[in-house]
């Protein structure tokens, strides 16, 4: 796998350690890669968590995980972002358990390299369902519970559809919905004092997504103005700063973490 290089930022040189003590976060796709950090990184600043994903074994351990990493509570909850029920099931597993929410991420993706030509209409659906539809279906579950406790959503989306970047015709599509389902929910639960927002991550080492999609040969250092690939706890710093109290008067925003990479033209 590409690596992110020796850089590691650290987000307790910035913020205080018990920042989110006492609130509850919702996280889908927290069994690996950025959503991972990012809980891990939240769990070690107060939150304890709740992550959601399909693979009820690898929750399951991810969740233990957590806890032994960071000494706060992490709940897994299996349920399919695609399927309505399963995720206000996990909603009410959460709030039997932590009795609150504060902080969703939609996190949950599905991505594979296909042109528009071979990608089955079915394929192009299940990418859909799963960013798009999922984080609708997330939203959906938990937005009681955020309007209760002026909560905050982050959504992770990407940069692939400032472009056209060949062969993400699914994932370009998904999260530019995303980004404007982003926007529309910040306008309207705004003046119920919910923030919402999104992290739109480059090209960051040691994830799936980044396996799959990395052209053989890909020089980071040429292609990236801050010379590197991003790293997951990039993409957690920029989480910790928006669901921080520091980010109080910033809704409807697309934070983008990929080190200047997206205006660059092309990957060589
Ligand atoms: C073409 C494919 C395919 C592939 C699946 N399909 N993989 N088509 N090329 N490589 C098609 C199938 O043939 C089928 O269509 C349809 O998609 C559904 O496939 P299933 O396997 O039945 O679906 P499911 O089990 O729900 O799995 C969906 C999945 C998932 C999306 C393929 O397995 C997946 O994505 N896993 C990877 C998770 C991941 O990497 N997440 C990180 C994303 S990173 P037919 O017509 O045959 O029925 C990211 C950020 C991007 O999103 C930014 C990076 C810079």
């Amino acid at each position: 796998m590409l690596s992110s290089g020796s850089h590691k930022a650290n987000a307790s040189n910035v913020f205080r350690q018990d920042l989110f003590k006492g609130k509850i976060l919702f996280c889908t796709g927290g069994r690996s890669g950025i959503c991972y950090q990012i809980v891990e990184t939240m769990m070690s600043h107060g939150v304890d968590a709740v992550i959601v994903g399909r693979d009820a074994k690898g929750l399951a351990e991810s969740a233990q995980a957590l806890e032994k990493s960071t000494g706060q509570r992490c709940l897994p909850a299996s349920a399919d972002v695609r399927d309505p029920k399963q995720m206000e099931q996990a909603v009410k597993q959460t709030i039997e358990k932590f009795g609150r929410i504060d902080f969703v991420i939609c996190g949950a993706a599905g991505n594979f390299l296909a042109p528009i030509s071979s990608l089955s209409t079915n394929a192009f659906k299940t990418v859909i369902d799963i960013d798009l539809l999922g984080t609708y279906n997330t939203i959906k579950a938990t937005i009681a519970h955020i309007r209760k406790s002026k909560g905050s959503y982050i959504h992770i989306s990407a940069t692939l559809h400032y472009r056209g970047l060949p062969y993400q015709a699914h994932v370009s599509a998904a999260k530019a919905g995303v980004d404007a389902l982003s926007s529309v929910l910040a306008v309207e639960e705004g003046p119920r004092g919910v923030r919402s927002n999104v992290i739109a991550p480059g090209p960051i080492g040691n994830t799936e997504g980044m396996s799959r999609l990395t052209p053989k040969g890909w020089k980071p250092e040429n292609d990236i103005p801050l010379g590197r690939m991003g790293n997951t706890s990039d993409i957690a710093n920029a989480a910790v700063f928006l669901f921080s109290p520091a980010a109080s008067y910033i809704t409807g925003t697309i934070t983008v973490v990929d080190g200047g990479e997206h205006h660059i033209r092309q990957m060589s």
